[in-house]
């Protein structure tokens, strides 16, 4: 039998950290190289900086075992690495565009140190290209070094779960070697996926998606990746859209979607109207990819529509919850549940529902904000006048108004018609208005 490849990482972030958890729980050596301090501190306490289902068991376990060691900065430790996973961060310019500082930086010092023959995995999300860039930049230190792009499709919030079932993985080399060791690290990951779930505590999920493995170009590896999440956020845009129209038509956006998206040809996901789109990958993707139209030439006027529908929504619902008061948002205070960009995580990155809360603010209501865990992440970008509350209870405390800005099972689950606000603003849709039928708070929805 083959030894085992061993690792190394590069970036502990969402998507570094996770996936450094779950392969050195797969029995691999691990190498973890995180460069902020802070960050790296609590990694080595075998915890995630983040909040995230099940990875702080793994990442204890790594350590206890000896399979997971971390590490400051790209140096010779990583020379006994067989592949490198290069997972840093890629947030966008001023402009739009990708910043690659982080991605050219890394594969740069990493290149001084790489052994002949090892494999350079892109996780991180780059523009088309890119790859070509990096592989000419080795081929320029004499070094044989492969190249594969595999970009990464975990969802936060369920990170874990995604990386042990997951539905593709894309794996686009010149190298058909290279791009093949990377796939049996895909087929470990499979063949222990029971073991490392009962060390995360995690549930399989009721249906198994059945794993493809998609070869191609490294071009075509990188675009899918961008493709994928801009028509994402152009399904949430396309929604909202809609939304708008059936608010001012009195039609029900989400009948509208569960019969569209009963279409096998369309597909219900993503069809939910809403605050819109945050978070770390979406906004700097879309423009992103607009950017790298624009360097060939082209434009991209569908996704510059789609930015300016997101962008829009905050101030349509805080207009929309003014015109359910009949009267200045002056006199209310409002109670804003949530504040992290989605539910089940604490990343507040470019989070619409912190944009709702300021909104808000601006249009000079009182707000007092809570979210089960990204209050302390999200204390920094709420205006100063924002009160944080430490439970749901406390937050909608005497609240003539209530605005669900993220959907937390805390907030489904809550006993709605026990409340005495006026007005529940649900801005994720994810209440069944039925609950305020015999209620004397009215309930409005994006759309609904
Ligand atoms: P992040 O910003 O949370 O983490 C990147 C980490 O890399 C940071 O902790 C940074 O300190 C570290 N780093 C930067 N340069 C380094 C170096 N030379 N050596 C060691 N560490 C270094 O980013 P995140 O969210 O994990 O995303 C990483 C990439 O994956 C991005 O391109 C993102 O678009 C993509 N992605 C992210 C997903 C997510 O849900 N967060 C999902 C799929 C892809």
């Amino acid at each position: 039998m083959e030894p085992k490849p061993t690792i190394a990482i590069i970036g502990c972030g969402y998507v570094g950290l996770t996936t450094a958890a779950i392969l050195s729980n797969c029995g691999y050596q691990v190498l973890a190289l995180e460069v902020n301090p802070e960050r790296l501190a609590v990694i080595k306490q075998g915890k995630s900086f983040f909040y995230e289902a099940g990875i702080d068991a793994l990442l204890k376990q790594g350590l206890d075992t000896g399979n997971l060691t971390v590490g400051n900065a790209i140096n010779d430790s990583i020379t006994a690495a067989d592949i490198v996973f290069s997972c840093v961060g890629t947030p966008d310019n001023p402009d739009g565009s990708s910043n690659l500082q982080y991605v050219f930086g890394a594969a740069e010092q990493a290149a001084n140190f790489l052994h002949e023959g090892t494999i350079f995995v892109q996780k991180s999300t780059v523009p088309v290209g890119t790859g070509e860039r990096i592989k000419a930049s080795f081929v320029a230190t004499n070094k044989n070094i492969a190249y594969v792009s595999n970009p990464e499709f975990l969802r936060e919030g369920t990170a874990v779960a995604d990386t042990l079932w997951f539905d593709r993985i894309v794996v686009g080399s010149q190298d058909k070697a290279a791009g093949q060791a990377v796939i049996e690290l895909y087929k470990a990951i499979e063949a222990n996926r029971a073991a490392v779930a009962a060390t995360a505590g995690l549930q399989a999920p009721l249906q198994i998606p059945e794993a493809r493995y998609l070869e191609m170009s490294r071009n075509s590896a990188e675009l899918t990746k961008v493709t994928a999440n801009a028509f994402l956020a152009l399904k949430i845009s396309f929604t909202n859209s809609i939304a708008k129209l059936a608010d001012n038509a009195n039609a029900d956006i989400t009948e509208v979607m569960e019969a569209v998206g009963a279409d096998n040809r369309i597909g219900r996901a993503f069809l939910n109207a809403g605050r819109g789109y945050g978070g770390g990958c979406f906004p700097k993707d879309v423009s992103g990819l607009i950017s790298s139209a624009a360097e060939h030439n082209l434009s991209l006027p569908i996704m510059t529509a789609a930015i300016e529908v997101n962008n829009s929504m905050p101030d349509y619902i805080v207009q929309k919850t003014q015109s359910a008061i009949g009267g200045p948002l002056a006199d209310q205070k409002i109670a804003m549940l949530g504040l992290s960009f989605k539910a089940n995580t604490s990343d507040t990155r470019r989070s619409p529902a912190i944009a709702l809360a300021n909104a808000f603010v601006k249009a000079g209501a009182r707000l007092q904000a809570y979210d089960p865990v990204a209050t302390t992440e999200a204390k920094e970008q709420l205006d100063p006048a924002i009160v944080l509350a430490y439970s749901l209870e406390q937050a909608i405390e005497g609240a003539t108004c209530i605005c669900i800005g993220t959907d937390w099972q805390e907030f489904i689950d809550f006993k709605w018609p026990a409340v005495t606000a006026t007005l529940v603003v649900d801005c994720m849709n994810c209440l069944d208005p039925q609950l305020f039928k015999n209620s004397t708070t009215k309930y409005i929805g994006v759309g609904h």
